[in-house]
């Protein structure tokens, strides 16, 4: 089938190459000429595991085109992918500008009746919006002859396993109520749809609500724990013994209930928040929501609370190495990630970073340049050098067991303040660490 995709970010970049992969023809449409450039010279302008050999194979065999020409793009399609970011807006709302542009686009080119597929987290109602946008455009063209649907097809994939989440959906939820279109979707997907029927058929509102659901759901399962952990801290009991003995509770479950220092992301923060303004807008109190992103905003300045009591609220040239950049493992995204806040405290209390991440020194460079105060390392151990204390704000595979002799002998003294959890608290201490971590209360030596 000819696709075409807007949008070549973390969804649309790796959704074109998985259905080139399988024998589509995919043209992925980007503004970002730069972008788009790099992208045929087979850079790839983020870091996800598998997705580099998977764009330069399909590139190469010409079934996966980069164009800046929307036109062109548009003619090739038969199905169009609106695949383009939606950030918040100053209130908090998801931004549809880019969507609505792309919506334009399409109806300014199209020649034929054509499928929109709406991959991007939009607020219930906003096919809605595409519809009524297409329809203008064409009425201006004086083609109302042609004919097109717009379709709710959220994307569940996760940073860092994006392209095996595309390659083996748990779900393929298309909304809409248009015979055609699912005979349609079902052709395109039927790939990824061999070992069992994944594809869930609904209404496009209540698609478009899935995804926000989905998001909303796993946010509030660490929110919770994060709050258990508080708790936990505080009355003298580990969360890493009450992690274990709810987990296993099948109705419970062990994903998603780890404690931390808080989501970031592209996805959960501005997703609960839009949500929330969702709610708003219909006079609802979004209660549960707002606890949620309160809880995870104030989750993000923990490991510095506890830092400034280590140091009696003396930071004032003291200096941290800090591991884990990247708001998860196995991605280069940094957007609402923990370490942000956490370095930004530090600098305002006067303390200087060492910084290190097995993907994110790039983007940590775009982002504070050379800024007073920060040292980008090239690898963990450097960053250890004459520093005050470890932080741990990622958890990286490759953090997972490091020397810990030659932690401490690189460190002024032998602290860490640990946001993951990663290691034993006895253990810790045994190997003569003052050690914090979270929820734990028998956590300092
Ligand atoms: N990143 C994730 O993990 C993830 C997962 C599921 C869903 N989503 C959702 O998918 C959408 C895209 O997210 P992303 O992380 O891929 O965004 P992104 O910011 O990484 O990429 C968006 C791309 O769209 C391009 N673009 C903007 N306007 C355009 C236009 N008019 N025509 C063509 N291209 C245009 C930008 O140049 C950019 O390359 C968002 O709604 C997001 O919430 C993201």
């Amino acid at each position: 089938m000819n696709v075409t995709v807007f949008g070549t970010g973390y969804v649309g970049l790796v959704q074109g190459a998985i259905l080139a992969d399988v024998g589509h023809h995919v043209v992925c449409v980007d503004v970002d000429a730069s972008k788009v450039e790099r992208l045929i010279q087979g850079q790839i302008p983020i870091y996800e595991p598998g997705l580099e050999p998977l764009v330069r194979e399909n590139h190469a065999a010409g079934r996966l085109e980069f164009t800046t020409d929307a036109e062109a793009g548009v003619k090739h399609g038969q199905v169009q992918f609106i695949a383009v970011g939606t950030p918040p807006d100053e209130d908090g709302s998801a931004d549809l500008k880019y969507v609505l542009a792309v919506a334009q686009t399409i109806a300014e080119h199209m020649q034929c009746d054509q499928i929109i597929i709406d991959k991007s987290t939009v607020p219930v109602g906003t096919a809605d919006k595409v519809k009524a946008k297409v329809a203008e455009v064409l009425a201006k063209r004086g083609r109302t002859d042609l004919g097109f649907d717009v379709v709710s097809n959220p994307e569940f994939l996760k940073e860092g396993s994006a392209v095996a989440d595309c390659q083996k959906p748990d779900r393929i939820i298309i909304g809409t109520q248009d015979a055609a279109t699912i005979e349609v979707m079902r052709e395109l997907y039927a790939p990824f749809n061999r070992n069992h029927d994944k594809i869930i058929v609904m209404d496009v509102r209540s698609a478009e609500l899935t995804k926000y659901a989905a998001n909303c759901m796993l946010a509030t399962k660490i929110s919770f724990m994060n709050e258990m952990a508080n708790l936990a801290e505080r009355l003298g009991a580990d969360i890493e013994a009450v992690r274990q003995g709810i987990g296993s509770d099948p109705r419970i479950g062990y994903h998603f209930i780890y404690p931390g220092v808080g989501y970031g992301g592209s996805c959960f923060p501005k997703d609960v928040q839009a949500l929330i303004r969702t709610a708003g807008d219909i006079d609802f109190d979004a209660k549960v929501l707002k606890a949620v992103e309160a809880r995870n905003q104030e989750q993000k300045t923990t490991l510095f609370a506890k830092i400034l009591r280590h140091f009696d609220g003396q930071l004032d040239g003291k200096t941290f190495a800090v591991w884990g950049l990247a708001f998860k493992p196995n991605t280069d995204d940094m957007r609402e990630a923990p370490s942000r806040v956490l370095m930004e405290a530090l600098w305002q209390a006067g303390a200087k970073v060492q910084a290190y991440d097995p993907e994110a020194m790039e983007e940590t460079q775009r982002i504070y340049g050379s800024r007073d105060g920060l040292t980008l390392c090239g690898t963990k151990e450097a960053a250890l050098k004459g520093a005050d204390a470890l932080v741990i704000v990622t958890e990286w595979q490759s953090f997972r067991a490091p020397d810990f002799d030659l932690i401490k002998s690189q460190l002024s003294q032998a602290t860490l303040f640990d946001g993951r959890n990663m290691f034993q608290p006895a253990r810790m201490r045994n190997k003569g660490f003052t050690y914090y971590s979270v929820g734990r209360h028998i956590t300092s030596a």
